[in-house]
């Protein structure tokens, strides 16, 4: 079936709020329904959404993959918590990573996250809790981006023929399939969400995993996750669209308190970009490189080496894997 677009010049964030929420207490009715939290703007929008819509009937997880950021499961936890949403922190790292283990190729990385996600965790979940219903935020561009064969998105599956009721034994409802980022912003604004959330940058489904070239190991992403805070610190008052850090599979000859030191490379990269089909690289002073290169050589352990991405995409993308 095409979904139709809703532009922003058409969007009424409140009358949007109350025809899904409309919608999503029809389709569900008496029963039960899950989500998954990962605080990005979307979940937090679907989230709110469906809260309003089914109350005590939706049962909200985050889901700790192991491939979060620092201290963000709970973080995001006890914003929600604040704002009268109770969540319950489900710890899946080992299943993340033994599904993950041996990976480097990109697509077979994210095959694997999402077959964890959908059918190992939430295939449980769904059992034990006996809902029949999963709300996500999938989101205009995913569905774009995955048909259009750049990469698969983590949260698409009907799209890609994936009957999720048959396969993992749920039905999938996606109040936020017709918006774009831009979009759901407002509605999430409108939702009464926090503005750290409803301006929060993307981030992606596989989190870090799609951070790490090659294979995702616990200490490889605990490498990029100190980049990303040190990342995240440096440019949060740039105003660009997104940014982040990447680890690379080779690893270069360094040196250090004059002995050589084979350590890992770290590239940053920073994002302007309207809707992320289309960006390019932030012209970052000088000063502001320096200080990234000079924070992350010395408080990462085994880095030696900091790149900038100058690169538009296309042909890039904006994250790595
Ligand atoms: P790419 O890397 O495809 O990212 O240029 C486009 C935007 O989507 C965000 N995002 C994802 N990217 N896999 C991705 O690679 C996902 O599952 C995903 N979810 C969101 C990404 O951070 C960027 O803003």
């Amino acid at each position: 079936m095409k979904i139709e677009e809703i532009r922003m010049e058409d969007l009424h964030p409140g009358k949007f709020i109350e025809q899904k929420v409309h919608e999503t207490s029809s389709a569900v009715g008496s029963g039960l329904a899950i989500n998954a939290l990962s605080g990005g703007v979307d979940s937090s929008a679907v989230t709110m959404l469906g809260h309003r819509a089914l109350g005590k009937r939706l049962k909200t997880y985050f889901i700790e993959n192991g491939l979060m950021r620092h201290d963000e499961p709970q973080e995001i936890v006890s914003l929600f918590e604040g704002l009268g949403v109770p969540v319950e922190i489900v710890d899946a790292q080992k299943q993340f990573f033994d599904a993950l283990k041996g990976l480097t190729d990109p697509e077979e990385k994210r095959e694997a996250i999402t077959q964890t996600f959908y059918r190992d965790v939430f295939g449980k979940l769904v059992r034990e809790s006996g809902a029949r219903y999963l709300l996500q935020g999938t989101n205009y561009t995913d569905v774009e981006e995955t048909v259009a064969g750049i990469k698969r998105q983590h949260n698409i599956l009907g799209q890609l023929g994936i009957d999720t009721k048959e396969e993992y034994g749920y039905t999938v409802i996606e109040p936020l399939i017709q918006l774009r980022k831009t979009a759901i912003r407002e509605v999430a604004k409108t939702l009464g969400l926090p503005e750290e959330i409803y301006t929060r940058p993307p981030f992606p489904g596989p989190a870090l995993a799609a951070r790490v070239i090659g294979e995702v190991t616990p200490e490889r992403v605990e490498i990029v996750r100190n980049a990303t805070k040190i990342v995240e610190e440096e440019l949060c008052d740039t105003g660009t669209f997104q940014y982040l850090a990447i680890l690379h599979e080779d690893r270069v000859t360094g040196v250090r308190k004059g002995r050589r030191d084979y350590g890992f490379q770290i590239e940053v990269r920073c994002w302007d970009s309207k809707d992320a089909i289309t960006g390019s690289p932030t012209r970052l002073p000088y000063d502001v490189l320096d200080k990234l290169a000079e924070r992350i050589t010395t408080k990462v352990p085994g880095v030696v080496s900091v790149t900038y991405n100058i690169t538009r995409k296309p042909p890039s993308t904006i994250e790595a894997v």
